[in-house]
Formats: C-alpha cells, sequence, structure tokens
C-alpha cells in the first residue's frame, strides 16, 4: 500500500503528529508519512482502542517517535505538539453504541481532549490542524447525498461530539487564527480495523466471522445503506488536506467517501464470495443511534483539495480480506 504518492512538498521537511496514531485510520496515516520520508512522525495514544501490534512496523523507523499518553490531559497534549508542524487529530472514541452505553467517556475524550488539543496546537504553533469528523453529523437529515452545508440532528451522543469538535475547530479559526480542516469520514475500512469486542465495526466483523466460519448477525433488514470508503483513500484526503494552501480550502469540513451507496446486504454478499463460504446471514433487530441510509456528494473535497478515491468497494474488500487472513493474529477466534 502506499505506493501512490498523494502530496507534492518534500516530507523530510516537515514534521507531523498523529493522534490515535496506534489506531486503524492513524496507523496508516504514519505508514504513508513513513513511506515517503516524512523527517519526524510522533504518534500520541493511550492504547483505549488501539494497539502496539499497529505500531510494531515502524518501531525501527529513526523518524518514529511514541508518545503514550491521553489527550483528556492538557500537559501530555502540549508535549505532543511540541515542534510539530502538522497535527492529524484521529485520537476519539468511536461507535455510537458505545457513545450510547458511556456518554461521559464519549464526551471526556472526543470533546475534553479534543478542545486539549486545539489549545496545544495553538500554543505549540502548529501549522495546520486536520481532524476526524464524522458522516454521523448528518444525524436524521434523509437528503441523499450529503452534501456539507445540510446537515439534521445529530442521532447519538457520539455524532454530538463529532458535530460539537467542527463547532470547536470553526471558533478556534476565528478567535485565534489557527488553520484547520476537518474531514468527514464515511464508514472507513481496511487492515488494522479492530475485527473484535462489542463495538467493532461492520466489515471486520463480517471478516472475523467468516474467516472462522460463525454465523454473521446482520442488525435489521440489511437494506440499510453505506458509503463504504477504503481506508487509503481517507489518508489521502488527511495528506491533501494536510498540504491545503488556499484560504478558500481551510477552516472547512469536507465529506471523505467514495459516492457509492451499497446495502449492508450487498457488502456481505461480496465478502462471502470472497471467503466462498455458503453461511446464511442471521437477522436482528436494528440498533439504536443509526442513521437508514448513508451517500455521500465528494464534489467539494475534489474541487478543493483535489481527492480523487483511487479505490473502490470491491477492490478495498478484496484487499481488507486477504489482509485478515494473512494476519491472523489481528483476529480472536
Ligand atoms: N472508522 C470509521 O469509519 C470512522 C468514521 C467516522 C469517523 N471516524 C473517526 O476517525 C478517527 C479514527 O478512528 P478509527 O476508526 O481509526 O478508530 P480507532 O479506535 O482504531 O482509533 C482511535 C485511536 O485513538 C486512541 N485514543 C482513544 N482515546 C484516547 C485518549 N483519551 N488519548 C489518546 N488516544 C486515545 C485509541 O487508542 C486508538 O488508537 C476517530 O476520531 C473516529 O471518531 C472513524
Amino acid at each position: 500500500m502506499y505506493d501512490k504518492k498523494y502530496h507534492n512538498s518534500d516530507l523530510k521537511n516537515f514534521t507531523f503528529l498523529v493522534t490515535g496514531g496506534a489506531g486503524f485510520i492513524g496507523s496508516h496515516i504514519v505508514e504513508y508519512l513513513l513511506n515517503h520520508g516524512a523527517g519526524n512522525v510522533r504518534v500520541l495514544d493511550n492504547f483505549a482502542t488501539g494497539f502496539k501490534k499497529n505500531l510494531e512496523s515502524f518501531s525501527t523507523n529513526k523518524s518514529f517517535e511514541f508518545l503514550e499518553g491521553d489527550i483528556r490531559d492538557l500537559n501530555t497534549c502540549q508535549q505532543a505538539c511540541k515542534d510539530i508542524n502538522i497535527v492529524f487529530h484521529q485520537a476519539a472514541l468511536g461507535s455510537v453504541p458505545r457513545s450510547i452505553n458511556d456518554p461521559v467517556t464519549t464526551n471526556a475524550v472526543n470533546i475534553d481532549g479534543f478542545v486539549n488539543m486545539l489549545v496545544a496546537s495553538r500554543d505549540q504553533k502548529a501549522k495546520k490542524f486536520i481532524y476526524a469528523a464524522s458522516s454521523s453529523t448528518y444525524g436524521d437529515s434523509k437528503k441523499l447525498p450529503k452534501v456539507e452545508g445540510e446537515i439534521g440532528m445529530p442521532l447519538s451522543p457520539y455524532a454530538v461530539t463529532k458535530f460539537v469538535n467542527e463547532l470547536y475547530a470553526r471558533v478556534f479559526a476565528l478567535n485565534y487564527g489557527i488553520k484547520t480542516i476537518g474531514l468527514r469520514y464515511f464508514n472507513v475500512f481496511g487492515p488494522r480495523q479492530d475485527p473484535n469486542g462489542a463495538y467493532a465495526a461492520v466489515i471486520p466483523l463480517f471478516i472475523n466471522s467468516l474467516v472462522n466460519n460463525k454465523t454473521v448477525k446482520i442488525d435489521g433488514d440489511g437494506e440499510q445503506t453505506r458509503d463504504f470508503t477504503f481506508v487509503e483513500n481517507a489518508v489521502q484526503a488527511n495528506i491533501r488536506a494536510a498540504f491545503a494552501g488556499n484560504f478558500n480550502d481551510l477552516n472547512e469540513v469536507y465529506n471523505v467517501a467514495v459516492g457509492e451507496r451499497t446495502s449492508i446486504n450487498q457488502m456481505f454478499e461480496i465478502i462471502k464470495e470472497l471467503s466462498g463460504s455458503d453461511v446464511k446471514p442471521e437477522y436482528r433487530q436494528a440498533r439504536a443511534g443509526d442513521v437508514r441510509d448513508s451517500l455521500a456528494d465528494i464534489s467539494k473535497i475534489k474541487n478543493h483539495l483535489g481527492y480523487n478515491p483511487t479505490v473502490n468497494l470491491k477492490n478495498g474488500l478484496k484487499f481488507t480480506y486477504e489482509w485478515f487472513k494473512n494476519n491472523r493474529e489481528f483476529i480472536n477466534s
């Protein structure tokens, strides 16, 4: 992965901080930066949902630095942002159901931690603050495809936190001149996404079940739709955002997706075919707080940042399925 290049500047001249770099998307941003010769890549993570094994392949790289710590602590954030040019803020507690079960912790990490990271980026004079926003911010809006300026009301505590992040980023830009870009990810998937536990995302969960010959459980009727986005596309968006130079491109939020709508049933069929299994899914009650349909309009990010998704759902699923099959240590059977 990451032989394609999404930047023009020489990364050797930059220092980067990836919060949540031991997690799924963060570790892919780290991989891209190190593969392309970044001067310094620092990760801040507390392993709440991330893993040491996600960082193992970088640990001998001289440009790589790891700081174990919690974004809920402002001093830690200040230390992490010291001498950093570009911050990729990925650390957060993901998962809608987790936030419904424990709104207090989700709020503390996703909002207090976010504000700490903004303050530290401002104080340490980072040039850019690129952060993980979420398609959950579209909430109960029925409009499809989703266009950045038209959102509904949030449906979960998680969605509230991600919307509040956008409000804080805007307010910090207005009051302190900090340069931010928010990336509203739409169902990102790929290697290293955690397939285990109660809060696993749907694609690694299905792969985990099929690799282990277990029944796949589908929430609701499976006809709900998503704009599934292979992680390389999300990395591309981050890199393009990091080097966006025009005033009009900054302090904005952008959809990050492929612009295609696939039902859970269709996605299941693709993975089932890849696995050669003939297992039938088991349908259970729909989950609270989930949106029914999701599809992104990606013209804004294409026009402003020159983003263009390079991996479609089928190819992304094939790559991801093979990767999990060959890296069984990432799956608990
Ligand atoms: N994966 C998706 O489809 C998706 C969709 C929309 C938004 N997002 C957002 O993208 C970001 C990355 O998500 P991901 O899928 O890689 O999740 P992940 O859980 O794999 O990664 C999050 C990382 O943040 C770390 N972290 C959590 N709390 C922390 C704390 N208090 N201090 C320091 N580190 C902490 C975790 O240990 C983990 O390594 C998150 O902000 C998430 O909300 C993801």
